[in-house]
């Protein structure tokens, strides 16, 4: 029988996994967060499933390695969270899940988009209220608009797509473009700063790495055109947030949906509804009517849940018995 500590344990991850571990894997199921503080829970287990927000920086993995974990399957597409120079250096195999769903990722980016354009989220609440009045819902028409795609991986390409079936233009930016993919579908790549300054809705949809880091930024969001709205469901490190709320204040943005945000790590996931929330930025943009936000839940469908699971527990398998890790997953 083959042991995975499993971090920062939600509800749906008690049912996906144990059905994908099948009878050869043991799941144990950890709610708090992998960090150095408690990365000695790990021993005995021959991995470690970790999620987005868990710390895995140098410290945690020496603590790791200490005590004998020899495999990290993080159940993300991506790796920022973990130092991977360290984890090399300290013999730790690194596996992700790169692709279970872009689909749900670009739905949902589509979804948020189109809640706050058309106001859904209040008037879902107005008419619970029985207040059937339409004042203040005015919205825009996607069809004819210009949507800024930034970073054209599996999610951003779909996610172009999807506005493409709306009859928007898009506009593209990557640091490697696929002009093939681009012409197929209709899409135009432009340097990213021309597409910030043309498009009506921008969307975010790449890693983050120290170039992306703020990629929007005060400087950015002055140049973008007034009263865009801007989508963020890749990395709340892609936006300054203090930068953000100035741009929401001074009317620069006309909307924003974010499903990360910069300082999520310990609020998002959690029940915070009976706690005073000491995050004054994520309490300001709660205030806005045009901020939408929800807390990372674009990966969350039933498809994406079960791909992760069976990613997963296949490379703890493989890396419980020395085989090799599923194509593509290793880092
Ligand atoms: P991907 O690796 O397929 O695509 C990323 C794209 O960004 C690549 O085409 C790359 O060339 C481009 N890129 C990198 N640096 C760039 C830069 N400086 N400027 C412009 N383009 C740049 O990644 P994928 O799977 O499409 O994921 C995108 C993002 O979505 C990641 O940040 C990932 O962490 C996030 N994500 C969020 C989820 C959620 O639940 N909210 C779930 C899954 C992924």
């Amino acid at each position: 029988m083959i042991t995975a500590a499993l971090y920062d344990a939600k509800p749906y991850d008690r049912e996906y996994f144990p059905a994908a571990g099948g009878t050869d894997i043991t799941w144990r199921f950890q709610e708090f967060r992998l960090t150095a503080d408690t990365a000695a829970t790990a021993a005995g287990a021959a991995a470690v499933v970790a999620f987005v927000n868990d710390r895995l920086d140098r410290p945690c993995l020496e603590k790791l390695a200490a005590a004998g974990i020899r495999h990290v399957a993080l159940r993300s597409a991506g790796f920022n969270h973990i130092d991977l120079p360290a984890a090399k250096a300290l013999g730790l195999a690194v596996t992700r899940v790169p692709a279970y769903s872009p689909h749900a990722v670009a739905e949902h980016t589509v979804a948020l988009l189109l809640t706050l354009n058309r106001k859904i989220h209040r008037a879902y609440n107005r008419v619970r209220e029985h207040n059937f009045s339409l004042a203040g819902l005015v919205g825009f028409d996607v069809h004819g608009k210009t949507v800024g795609i930034i970073g054209t991986g599996k999610i951003g390409r779909l996610t172009a797509q999807i506005f493409r079936g709306f009859g928007a233009r898009v506009l593209a930016a990557d640091v490697t473009p696929d002009s093939a993919w681009a012409a197929a579908h209709g899409i135009t790549y432009a340097p990213r700063d021309e597409v910030l300054a043309t498009a009506d809705i921008v969307s975010l949809h790449t890693p983050l790495t120290p170039e992306t880091h703020h990629l929007i930024n005060a400087g950015t969001l002055a140049r973008m055109k007034p009263g865009a709205c801007l989508v963020n469901t890749s990395r709340g490190k892609l936006i300054d947030t203090a930068a953000l709320i100035a741009a929401l204040k001074s009317r620069q943005l006309g909307g924003v949906a974010l499903d990360v945000y910069e300082e999520e790590e310990g609020v998002f996931f959690e029940d915070l509804s009976g706690v005073v929330l000491q995050d004054d930025e994520l309490s300001r943009l709660l205030t806005f009517p045009n901020v939408l936000i929800t807390s990372h839940q674009a990966f969350l469908t039933h498809e994406a849940l079960t791909e992760i699971a069976r990613v997963t527990a296949e490379n703890v398998r493989r890396g419980a018995r020395g085989e090799a890790f599923l194509a593509g997953t290793q880092l």
